[in-house]
């Protein structure tokens, strides 16, 4: 879980710098030259394979793990656990399951019709700011439910992350207290930076911050 959880935080910082040239105000053009890179070379494209298998792979070790844990104690606790933990750190599972089924919407908006309309080809991508422009930028009840979902779904992400950062690292070893407090106080932060920005992203489109 560790190793996967490290790559997809990777991919995070990849995709919300790339995202972030939205705010360069230049009608899309340096966002749109950056997807196009990604979709117009063949390394970005393999990686791609790879992001898809190391996300499958961290939702199944998730679940699995979880459940390990459910069996693992049938019975509750005499003392109460929960003191010494924070309630993102227990709900990992709902976390993921909200990120999840934002993936499957936040997917279905830009990757799947990009894709589909590629095929195997490199570049002729969607042009994918005017996408998220006219994705994000209704006022009707559908375009104000899939932004609901999107700040719903980087919340979510904020948490996951703000646990699964230092337990990352954890899984690799690097455990003990200076490293515990250093590690957890940088994923707290990361996790707050990344977050708000991916959900200022809907919100920057919605109400016509940048054009
Ligand atoms: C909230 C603001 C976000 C916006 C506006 C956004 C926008 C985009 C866009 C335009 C693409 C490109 C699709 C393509 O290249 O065909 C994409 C791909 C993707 N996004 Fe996001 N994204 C956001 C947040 C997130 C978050 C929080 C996650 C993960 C939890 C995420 C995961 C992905 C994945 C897995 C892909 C497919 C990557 C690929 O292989 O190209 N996105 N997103």
């Amino acid at each position: 879980m560790g190793f996967t959880g490290i790559f997809l935080i990777l991919f995070l910082i990849v995709h919300v710098s790339l995202n972030a040239c939205i705010w360069a105000n230049d009608g899309g053009e340096m966002f749109n030259k950056g997807a196009h890179f990604m979709g117009a070379n063949l390394v970005p494209r393999i990686l791609e394979v790879g992001l898809f298998i190391g996300l499958i792979l961290h939702i199944i070790q998730g679940y699995m793990l979880t459940l390990q844990n459910k069996k693992a104690r049938g019975i509750g606790y005499a003392v109460n656990y929960k003191e010494g933990s924070k309630w993102y750190s227990r709900s990992m599972a709902i976390l993921g399951t909200l990120i999840l089924i934002f993936l499957v919407s936040h997917l279905s908006h830009f990757w799947l019709p990009n894709r589909s309309q590629q095929g195997l080809s490199l570049g002729n991508e969607i042009d994918l700011y005017d996408r998220m422009r006219t994705t994000f930028s209704g006022h009707d009840i559908a375009t104000i439910l899939t932004i609901l979902i999107y700040v719903l779904g980087c919340g979510a992400l904020g948490f996951h992350l703000a646990h699964g950062f230092q337990s990352a690292f954890k899984t690799f070893g690097i455990n003990n207290k200076r490293y515990h407090q250093m590690l957890s106080g940088i994923g707290f932060v990361f996790s707050i930076i990344v977050c708000t920005a991916f959900a200022m992203m809907p919100l920057s489109f919605h109400f016509g911050w940048i054009n």
